[in-house]
């Protein structure tokens, strides 16, 4: 496999219109709903998997029908799945993503089985069939969280790259990741995660902190695209203007560019502006997956 994903999969219910609740019984009428494909793993996975990474996802998912619908539109968009547990009595998760129309969202998440990942269920079989380790979701996941630096370890001794999308800490306690960090090859976050990771309030102080143990850092900034701070150097790379539908994903889906660039042998800078442009077209459609690029998409000029 090029690609490993652990992390986070479950169905998102997406709604978009008139969507901040009213309580007494009020009825709101919608413009739009669907049930698609979420978790910031899962949307990473399918991600990789359209850009033409073999790619398997390490996920817990439960024995119920939002289980089978997560299973079925992963093996439909050909990521190989390593399903440690599904009768956990455990639900799948669930998000609920409310979309109004300015591109703001809330999001309702059923925790269910997602924070039963554990660091022994990523074995040295998984490691030594996989050129790159992505974990996703970190803070949903805190037993695995309190292993994952051995699993880095681990993994680079093996010859296997790492990353990490700790995406938010919906307990906003940030407990430190340092020891993880210190066996991250990459850390992906936006600008509140590296904030609050670092405990640094200035983006440039924030990302020396963690370049000076070694990590290249690359930040997501929504429409404006991203930068990207690597011992020695720094880059940035601009968003495209598109029709924006839908933001969920974006940032799972700019991972999933960075990692099929990085993997095709580009440089961080050359990466960067490939996840740009992946996270930008991932949004002209609802959900995560849905408008994900394929590779001719991201580089027309080298795939044709
Ligand atoms: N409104 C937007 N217009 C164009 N591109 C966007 C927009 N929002 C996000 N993107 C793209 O998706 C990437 C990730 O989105 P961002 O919102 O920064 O990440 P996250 O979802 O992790 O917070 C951005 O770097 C950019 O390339
Ligand atoms: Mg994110």
């Amino acid at each position: 496999m090029d690609v490993l994903v652990v992390g986070d999969a479950n169905p998102d219910l997406v709604l978009r219109g008139d969507v901040r609740p009213r309580f007494g019984q009020a009825e709101q009428l919608l413009t739009g709903a669907d049930l698609v494909l979420g978790g910031s793993a899962a949307i990473t996975a399918a991600g990789c998997a359209r850009l033409g990474l073999s790619t398997s996802l390490l996920t817990a998912i439960g024995d119920d029908v939002f289980g089978d619908i997560t299973r079925e539109r992963l093996t439909e968009r050909g990521v190989a799945l390593i399903l440690p547990r599904t009768a956990t009595g455990l639900p799948t998760g669930l998000s609920v993503i409310l979309n109004p129309a300015d591109d703001d969202r809330a999001i309702l998440t059923l925790p269910g089985t997602i924070p039963t990942l554990r660091p022994e269920d990523i074995t040295d079989e998984h490691l030594a069939g996989t050129r790159h380790l992505h974990v996703a979701s970190l803070y949903l996941q805190p037993q695995l969280a309190a292993g994952l630096a051995g699993v880095f370890e681990r993994a680079r001794a093996l010859g296997v790259g790492t990353s990490l999308d700790t995406n938010f800490d919906p307990t906003e306690k940030w407990e430190s990741i340092a020891d993880i960090l210190r066996h991250t090859d990459v850390f992906l976050p936006n600008a509140t995660e590296l904030r609050a990771v670092t405990g640094e309030q200035d983006i440039d102080k924030a990302a020396a902190k963690l370049v000076a143990a070694g990590t290249t850092v690359v930040m997501k900034n929504g429409a404006a695209g991203a930068r990207a701070w690597w011992p020695g150097d720094e880059s940035s790379a601009p968003g495209l203007a598109v029709e924006v539908v839908d933001t969920t994903g974006a940032g799972d889906s700019f991972n999933a560019g960075f990692l099929a660039a990085r993997l095709t042998g580009l440089s961080v800078g050359e990466a960067i502006r490939w996840a740009a442009v992946a996270g930008s077209l991932s949004t002209r459609a609802a959900g995560g997956t849905a408008a994900q690029p394929t590779r001719q998409e991201l580089n027309p000029a080298a795939a044709a």
